[in-house]
């Protein structure tokens, strides 16, 4: 078991300063956690580093808003995480800020490099200008109807109608989300970051084992389509970095965000002593990762280590890339009460559930993860109180009235412990390679072994019967034993758990080679419940919280859908009569590659099959929509899209984005009846 100890330094993507953790996070921030906590128990020395992504455009309207200063908001925010990790036992090394010296430092160093290499070119373009904040407006802030569909309020980039997309100025009736003022169009002097100059490197580092194949094969892809220069100036006013030898240029937040893991690191060398250009030097013989959801890789698997090459540093070891989170099959919804922040959990329930509950559905991949509450109440139920728990509550007591708490002097069932120890490699491997799930898989099974041993042995048979003293211990001590190497392969994903099993066992922290020698002959204290069951109450409870309720509509309409988008003209009775709609029942559903917002679904209405396009995908999984029936537009006119053509029109309300619900009959009713 025993191996030489590496030095490794892991990082988890930063988190933008301006808004709340919420369980979606906790997906990255868990399973970077665990993996560390994995590294620190093998004896590694492993340092996780983070820090709040502090700058860009939103921060500074957020600030603006709130009558605050952009300092004011990432201190009151930051304050949040840190409290919102540590609860959740996130154990960072250090936690800093990407509005920090280090960075500032760090971010200038890396700039010059590329600009004095030539890789820093600039030119003049043409953007939307809010004329009345006297600021450039990035796409999401910029509100119109859409070209082609003429849906309204769509972002300035894309249409969640229909799935085109445009540039801003296309957009027809195009207001600032900012002011409401109309944009005019501006030109400004724009700094590029050439990356097509890495290429043959990156080409290279990309098919070089530095990721996982999914994301290889996907990088693929984006060499196909050319690497194009990255703007990475924005005008003022703007909260970041000003760029060197400018008067009123910044650079773009994700510019200097994951230059924020090395002044994290920066920050820490500062406290502790540590040597910066051990881990970041060119010829580093560290191991550096990076975790991240693969809504970034783009910026991790090609810009950043560009960014790095060219400025005489190291690159990352590997980036580890995951995929979403959804609630009960769906993306988390304000409306649904599933988008729920870190706080709102803890109010209500034990971060170790989650931490448990995220470690048996997590591999290496990139594919999504569903948090099912059912299957979350049941699995942490099972799993954890009525199967690891159990074993030291059914030991514990025994060992404690009738012994003084002193467990036998032998341990006599060697054969049952060495089959305990001997599966540590495999497991180790299993977390070594961010296979958790499986780890938890391997982990269960020996916890049910445990369990048949208690249970064919029957200690409270033999705590009755004369002259059975000697294997009343014997049998419990064993259990114990058992039970202590479970928690030590399940320290990464329980820490709070085992420190109060630490405590109980009366040992020392636990370290993976410990368990080698069993405990004999050694004194525990007393058992205190470890951890109890989930109530279904607590959920309920924690989903009402999380619900964002919209404000009494009915009395004045200021607020609410009335008011944001009042009823339309009235129309006579031929008017309507020309629409057919139909039920239809949703045969296939399945994502549409290259469209973010769309689900391509194949209506059954009973006798033909209908091809449709629908701009939903933000709020419905595919699979959740297999089988279910609804309402469509059955006679509108073919559409060709981007993507196909489209058939016809599934009917949905709500606002967009992730608020949006579709149709669905009452029960009864068949594909192809008329709507009427
Ligand atoms: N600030 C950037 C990262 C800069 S790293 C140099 C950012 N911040 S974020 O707050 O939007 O996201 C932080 C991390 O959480 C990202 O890796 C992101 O993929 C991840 N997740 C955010 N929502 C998530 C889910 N719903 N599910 C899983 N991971 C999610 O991106
Ligand atoms: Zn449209």
């Amino acid at each position: 078991m025993s191996q030489e100890s590496r030095t490794i330094l892991v990082t988890s993507a930063l988190p933008y300063a301006n808004g709340p953790i919420h369980i979606g996070h906790l997906v990255e921030y868990i399973q970077t956690d665990i993996w560390v906590r994995f590294q620190k128990l093998r004896g590694h020395d492993c340092i996780y580093v983070c820090a709040d992504d502090a700058h860009g455009t939103p921060i500074m309207l957020r600030a603006n808003q709130e009558g605050i200063s952009p300092e004011q908001l990432i201190e009151a925010v930051g304050l949040e995480h840190r409290a919102d990790f540590a609860e959740f036992n996130i154990g960072f090394d250090n936690y800093h800020s990407t509005h920090s010296e280090e960075n500032r430092e760090l971010a200038e160093q890396v700039y010059r490099a590329h600009f004095k290499a030539g890789h820093i070119t600039t030119r003049t373009i043409t953007q939307a200008f809010d004329p009345e904040k006297q600021m450039f407006l990035p796409d999401r802030f910029i509100r119109g109807e859409c070209p082609r569909c003429g849906a309204p309020d769509q972002y300035g980039d894309n249409c969640e109608a229909c799935g085109a997309t445009y540039s801003p100025t296309e957009l027809k009736n195009a207001v600032s989300a900012v002011s409401g003022a109309t944009p005019v169009e501006k030109e400004s002097l724009h700094y590029f970051f050439k990356l097509a100059d890495f290429e043959p490197e990156l080409r290279t580092w990309t098919a070089a084992g530095h990721l996982q194949t999914e994301v290889s094969n996907k990088l693929s892809e984006w060499f196909a389509d050319g690497l194009r220069e990255w703007d990475i100036s924005r005008d003022t006013p703007y909260f970041g970095f000003r760029i060197p030898d400018t008067e009123d240029k910044y650079f773009y937040v994700w510019l200097d965000a994951p230059i924020g893991y090395m002044a994290s690191f920066k920050n820490l060398c500062g406290k502790t002593g540590r040597d910066f250009d051990t881990y970041w030097g060119k010829d580093s013989a560290t191991e550096l990762y990076h975790f991240i959801g693969k809504d970034i890789i783009y910026f991790h698997a090609l810009f950043w280590p560009a960014m790095l090459s060219g400025a005489g540093l190291r690159t990352p070891t590997a980036v580890f890339a995951h995929g979403f989170l959804t609630v009960d099959g769906q993306k988390m919804s304000k409306s649904r009460g599933t988008f729920i922040k870190a706080r709102t959990y803890l109010d209500h329930l034990n971060p170790e559930y989650l931490r448990y509950y995220f470690a048996a559905k997590l591999g290496s991949g990139v594919d999504d993860l569903d948090l099912n509450l059912d299957d979350f109440i049941a699995r942490v139920n099972s799993d954890l109180v009525g199967k690891v728990v159990n074993i030291a509550s059914r030991c514990a007591g025994f060992i404690n009235k009738r012994f003084g708490g002193q467990l036998a002097d032998n341990c006599t069932e060697t054969a049952l412990y060495n089959e305990f120890i001997d599966a540590g490699d495999a497991i180790a491997e299993l977390f070594e390679q961010r296979e958790f799930s499986q780890a938890v898989r391997r982990i269960m099974a020996l916890a049910d072994r445990a369990n048949q041993y208690i249970d064919a042995n029957k200690p409270w048979v033999l705590a009755k019967q004369e002259g059975q003293e000697q294997t009343v211990q014997d049998v419990c001590s064993v259990g114990l034993n058992l039970f202590r190497v479970l928690m030590t392969y399940l320290q990464p994903i329980l820490p709070a758990m085992t420190a109060q099993v630490e405590t109980f066992l009366n040992i020392p922290t636990m370290r993976w080679d410990a368990i080698e020698t069993p405990l004999t002959g050694h004194t525990i204290n007393a058992f205190t419940p470890l951890m109890t069951r989930v109530e279904q109450e607590k959920i309920d409870a924690m989903l009402e919280d999380s619900k964002e309720h919209l404000a009494n509509a009915a009395e004045t309409i200021t607020s609410g859908p009335l008011a944001d988008d009042p009823i339309a003209e009235t129309i006579n009775f031929d008017d309507f009569a020309k629409l057919d709609l139909r039920i239809a029942r949703i045969a296939k559903a399945a994502s549409v590659e290259g469209a973010d917002k769309l689900l391509q679904l194949t209506l059954d209405l009973g006798g033909e099959t209908r091809n449709v396009f629908a701009g939903i995908k933000s709020a419905y999984s595919p699979e959740s929509l297999e089988g279910q029936l609804t309402v469509m537009v059955a006679n509108l006119a073919p559409r060709k899209m981007r993507f196909g053509v489209s058939e016809g029109m599934v009917l949905a309300a709500g606002p967009g984005g992730d608020e949006l619900f579709i149709l669905h009959p009452d029960a009864g009713a068949q594909p192809g009846m008329r709507v009427k």
